[in-house]
């Protein structure tokens, strides 16, 4: 722990917004360990390959490459998800959208009841994974157009034994998927290049720009599959879509030609997510 003491400010003088718990993260992975476990075996001495491997990873950090890419891992709706740096890491506001589609399909009510979901724009499976771990009887059909991405999404599924459930898709959007969906499900690119510092340096040199920018105004992907929605939509269903605070008017505005289309705001207060019920 004196060695995360050291790190910290290291850290914080290299752009780290968080130095300490990075710090404590990346001695967990030096050593092998979680996290909490080095508050129960604070004292021990270190191996100098420990020290060596811990110092490799603060540098990593240091050059700014995000946590997650370097333990390779991200926790989301208490699901452990790989991820790697085809995929976009998933976000904590992505969590409302899940758990609002877990609140409207009644999953933790009585026996779950069969939901037909579909998932836009999966990048590491994030939402297709948790819906699929959180409700035992939905299906998920998710969608990507990389398939480096879908190589990590399905690693995801097979990791937390969804396959039955989950099946993955390369395609533009939900071209050529079948059927109709009680749930439709989206955190598509919705940034757009010309918005004023749109994202960190940070984000911009690690993630993938086609998980990030979604066209004019962020809203060229939105409104595609918006097109597509009453092809997809099976009747009471309902279309969730994570969209920027910028462009969550615009975002409304779109979907209302569907039917009552709602918005939730985020922890932060700012609105974050279009629920479309027509
Ligand atoms: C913002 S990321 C979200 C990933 C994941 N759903 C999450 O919430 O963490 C958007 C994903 O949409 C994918 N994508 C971008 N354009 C697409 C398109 N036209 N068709 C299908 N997927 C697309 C990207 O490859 C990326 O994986």
């Amino acid at each position: 722990m004196e060695l995360v003491g050291k790190a910290a400010p290291y850290l914080a003088s290299h752009g780290s917004a968080s130095p300490r718990l990075d710090a404590e993260l990346l001695l967990a992975e030096a050593l092998g360990v979680k996290r909490m476990d080095l508050y129960l075996q604070f004292d021990r001495p270190l191996a100098e390959a420990e020290v060596a491997r811990f110092r490799a990873l603060c540098r990593r950090r240091a050059g700014g490459e995000p946590i997650a890419y370097i333990r390779g891992r991200r926790e989301f709706m208490s699901v452990d998800l790989l991820v790697s740096p085809a995929v976009m890491i998933p976000r904590p506001e992505t969590e409302l959208l899940v758990e609002e589609a877990l609140k409207i399909s009644g999953a933790g009510l009585g026996p779950p009841t069969p939901t037909r979901v579909l998932d836009v724009g999966t990048g590491s499976g994030a939402i297709a994974v948790a819906m699929a771990v959180h409700h035992a009887a939905c299906r998920v059909v998710a969608t990507d157009n990389s398939a480096e991405a879908l190589a990590v999404a399905g690693h995801n599924v097979e990791r937390h034994e969804v396959q039955d459930r989950v099946e993955l898709r390369l395609t533009d959007l939900a071209a050529g998927v079948e059927g109709r969906f009680d749930l439709v499900l989206a955190n598509l690119p919705y940034i757009d290049r010309d918005w004023p510092e749109a994202v960190t340096s940070e984000v911009l040199a690690s993630e993938p720009s086609a998980a990030l920018f979604g066209g004019r105004n962020g809203l060229e992907l939105v409104a595609r599959l918006l097109d597509d929605v009453p092809r997809l939509l099976a009747q009471d269903g309902a279309v969730l879509l994570e969209v920027d605070p910028r462009n969550a008017a615009g975002a409304v505005a779109l979907a209302s030609r569907l039917g009552g289309a709602s918005l939730l705001k985020d922890l932060a207060g700012r609105d974050r997510v279009v629920v479309v019920r027509p």
